[in-house]
């Protein structure tokens, strides 16, 4: 998705709302306003989050563009924003802690559409840290023609792939002056759905496999064939000033509206790939003897012409290993691929690696990782009629994930495992009657986490219960005895089912949240299809009366597996725990689960009074809820910005 909705805002009208705010406060203990009718930039600050990157105003796009600058160990991220007076371009902050953030400059950005190459847009991009002279040296996809669509014919020339050079420690890209590296996809391949969003990459495996010089950078940009279906297609460095570069042919290629297995576990590949990234991990992080992972966008419709629009759009992962052709080309085939967020409108995820000589690794001594940031689209991809003038500023990034291979030991070998999924079994011990199985493994990086545990004003637990039809959802002695005061927070839980969960259609476990007399968010997992949903259909009291304060549920799969007893005695087995993890920050609601599940969403709550918790059951079987910890406050993580 490139499409980034311009706002009013500006840092005037800011300074004058404050003004006028103070005169006329909104009233959060009384029913909302139509919020489309009031004053721009008013609603500012109603569901503005404290924890997230995004920009001072406006709107943000794709995240895109990060590195670690090797002079500084600064870890720079980009996004594609429009800003004041309707300039468009990509703008950016840094971060030596991965909590704070500054940016790189008081108009944050660094490189503006409008050059030769790009007189229409800059879309997404990624940087080569020590590139033309040691210099950071961004590789972008520069526009010339829109609209551009996999629904509708490709205009020849309008995406092509551009360099830029870093100045100013990362405030300024300053574009060569020459044409664009790579002028379009090559022939035959012309007829492209799409061709955008160059991923620059250097792989010991991809060096071997194409007999290249070690060391050599390659870069795969996403889109796909008509009639044919996605692909991303590869190249290689070929001059050392990364110049020129050789086509190496379609490395992935899926066919149109196919789907991984079923499509449960990871939605379809849809008519065209968007932002391919493709990176090695093992258990700890990154490392190029791991497993290779790819993470891209799909875009799908029901109906074949929409013109200029994606119905759907899947933020997907995937694992797999190289094939090398005889022809000596090297083609990609996953063995397992899932979501990399659930939620309809997390999209766009751009990753890179944090080396362990970064600045933020070097004070949490974390080592080499990959971190990916992904887009929350507050307008439905720029369709819906959200207020966006009135708040005056647009979408955000989600918290940044640490990507890593994950292993689920214990697991009982029965009919839960053999799917075609997002796992893979990897081990087989029979006489324990158990596999190992493999799969991407997504928490939240690890210096943000700590910091919403040790920067939290105020921490609280709750006893653990048992949860049964005496505290089901319309009894009310499910209320937490403590709730937090604002709707800024974290919080864990650990939920436990018996084995006759698996069939009890009617169960529902989980929280209430953002929770008052007049709006509630519910927050459960259910057995009856696998699933983890946020409810959002009583969240804001503000959808009734303004349009585009969407309501619909978000939902996505998570298969608890049955484990072994890990006390190994004997044949019993026992549903594994859901693990939650849930921060709000404000309007932004991201769910983890199980270290291998995140569904982000939005949540506009309106009543000051909207912070109450509580536990949230229906159905016959009893659930053990234990580990409820809240902590609240998160963070500033924008200590610059006033
Ligand atoms: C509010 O923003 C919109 C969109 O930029 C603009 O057309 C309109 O003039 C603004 N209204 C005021 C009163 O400034
Ligand atoms: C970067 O610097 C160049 C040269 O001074 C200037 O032309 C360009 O506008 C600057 N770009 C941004 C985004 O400020
Ligand atoms: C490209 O493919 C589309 C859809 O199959 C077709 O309508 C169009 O004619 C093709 N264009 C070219 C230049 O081959
Ligand atoms: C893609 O496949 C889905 C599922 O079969 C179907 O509903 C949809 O119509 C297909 N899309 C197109 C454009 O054929
Ligand atoms: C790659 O292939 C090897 C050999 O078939 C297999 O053992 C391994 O699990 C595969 N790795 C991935 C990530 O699929
Ligand atoms: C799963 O697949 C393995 C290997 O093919 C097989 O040994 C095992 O019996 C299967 N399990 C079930 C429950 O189908
Ligand atoms: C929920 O609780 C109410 C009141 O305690 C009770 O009447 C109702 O039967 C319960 N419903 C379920 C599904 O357990
Ligand atoms: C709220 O205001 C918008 C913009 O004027 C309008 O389109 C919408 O119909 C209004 N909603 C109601 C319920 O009046
Ligand atoms: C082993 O674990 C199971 C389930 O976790 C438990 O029911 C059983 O009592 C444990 N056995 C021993 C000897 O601790
Ligand atoms: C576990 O099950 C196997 C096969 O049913 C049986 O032979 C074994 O005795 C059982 N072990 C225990 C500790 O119950
Ligand atoms: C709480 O967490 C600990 C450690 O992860 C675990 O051993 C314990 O079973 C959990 N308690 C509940 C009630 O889930
Ligand atoms: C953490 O808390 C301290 C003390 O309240 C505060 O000074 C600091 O700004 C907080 N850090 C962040 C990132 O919010």
């Amino acid at each position: 998705m490139r499409r980034i909705i311009t706002v009013a805002g500006s840092l005037a009208l800011l300074v004058g709302y404050v003004h006028s705010a103070l005169i006329n406060p909104i009233d959060y203990n009384a029913a909302p306003p139509n919020l489309s009718t009031v004053f721009n930039n008013s609603i500012f600050y109603t569901w503005r989050p404290k924890a997230h990157v995004l920009p001072p105003f406006g709107a943000i796009g794709d995240p895109c563009m990060h590195y670690t600058d090797p002079a500084t160990g600064l870890f720079h991220v980009g996004y594609l924003y429009s800003g004041d007076g309707g300039n468009s371009g990509a703008a950016g902050a840094t971060t030596d802690d991965m909590v704070t953030y500054h940016d790189v400059s008081t108009d944050p950005m660094f490189i503006r559409a409008g050059g030769i190459n790009d007189p229409v847009a800059v879309f997404d991009g990624s940087v080569i840290p020590a590139g033309i002279n040691g210099t950071p040296t961004l590789l972008y996809t520069s526009v010339s023609y829109l609209p551009i669509q996999w629904t509708i014919d490709y205009t020849k020339g309008s995406e092509t792939q551009s360099l830029a050079i870093a100045r100013d420690g990362g405030a300024n890209f300053t574009k060569l002056t020459e044409g664009p590296v790579i002028p379009g996809p090559p022939f035959p391949v012309t007829n492209v759905t799409g061709f955008r969003d160059p991923y620059v990459f250097q792989d010991p495996k991809f060096d071997a496999a194409l007999d290249s010089t070690n060391g050599s950078w390659y870069v795969i940009i996403s889109g796909g064939l008509h009639g044919s279906g996605p692909s991303m297609f590869l190249f290689r460095q070929y001059s050392p000033v990364f110049r020129d570069w050789e086509y190496l042919g379609q490395w992935w290629h899926e066919p149109a509206n196919s789907t991984w297995g079923d499509g449960t576990w990871a939605g379809r590949w849809g008519f065209n790939f968007e932002v391919g990234n493709v990176f090695s991990l093992d258990d700890e992080g990154y490392n190029t003897d791991g497993d290779i992972f790819t993470t891209n966008g799909a875009e799908w419709s029901e109906i074949p012409i929409i013109p200029q629009v994606s119905q759907f759009r899947e933020m997907l992962w995937s694992s797999g290993n190289l094939t090398k052709a005889e022809n000596g080309s090297v083609t990609y085939e996953p063995s397992m691929a899932g979501k990399l967020d659930w939620g309809v409108y997390a999209y766009a995820a751009a990753g890179k690696i944090l080396p362990a000589s970064s600045a933020a690794s070097n004070k949490s001594g974390a080592p080499d990782r990959f971190i990916s940031y992904i887009w929350l689209t507050g307008t439905n991809f720029g369709t819906s009629d959200f207020p966006v003038d009135q708040q005056g500023w647009s979408s955000s990034l989600l918290t940044a994930r640490e990507l890593s291979r994950g292993t689920i030991e214990n697991v009982v070998d029965n009919e839960l495992v053999n799917e075609t999924a997002s796992w893979r079994v990897i081990g087989r011990d029979t006489s324990s009657d158990t596999v190992t199985l493999s799969t991407l493994k997504q928490v939240i990086a690890r210096e943000a986490r700590t910091a919403f545990i040790s920067n939290a004003t105020r921490t609280f637990t709750e006893p653990d219960r048992t949860l049964s039809t005496n505290t089901n959802s319309t009894s009310t002695n499910t209320a937490f005895s403590q709730s937090p005061i604002s709707k800024f927070f974290m919080m864990t839980a650990s939920l436990t089912f018996p084995s006759s969960a698996r069939t009890d259609g009617s169960l529902k476990a989980g929280f209430k949240i953002l929770s008052s007399a007049h709006e509630s968010t519910l927050l459960y997992y259910q057995f009856s299809n696998e699933s983890l949903i946020i409810d959002r259909s009583n969240s804001s009291a503000v959808a009734a009366i303004t349009p585009g304060i969407l309501t619909n549920n978000e939902a996505g799969r998570l298969r608890l597996f049955d484990i072994r007893d890990s006390n190994g005695t004997g044949n019993g087995t026992a549903v594994e725990t859901l693990e939650l993890t849930v921060v709000v920050d404000h309007s932004i609601v991201e769910l983890y689960a199980n270290e291998r599940f995140v569904l982000s969403t939005w949540v506009w709550s309106w009543f000051e009074t909207s912070t109450e918790l509580a536990f949230f059951h229906e159905g016959e079987t009893e659930v053990v809820v234990g580990n409820v910890t809240v902590w609240e406050g998160l963070v500033d993580a924008w200590p610059g910005r006033s």
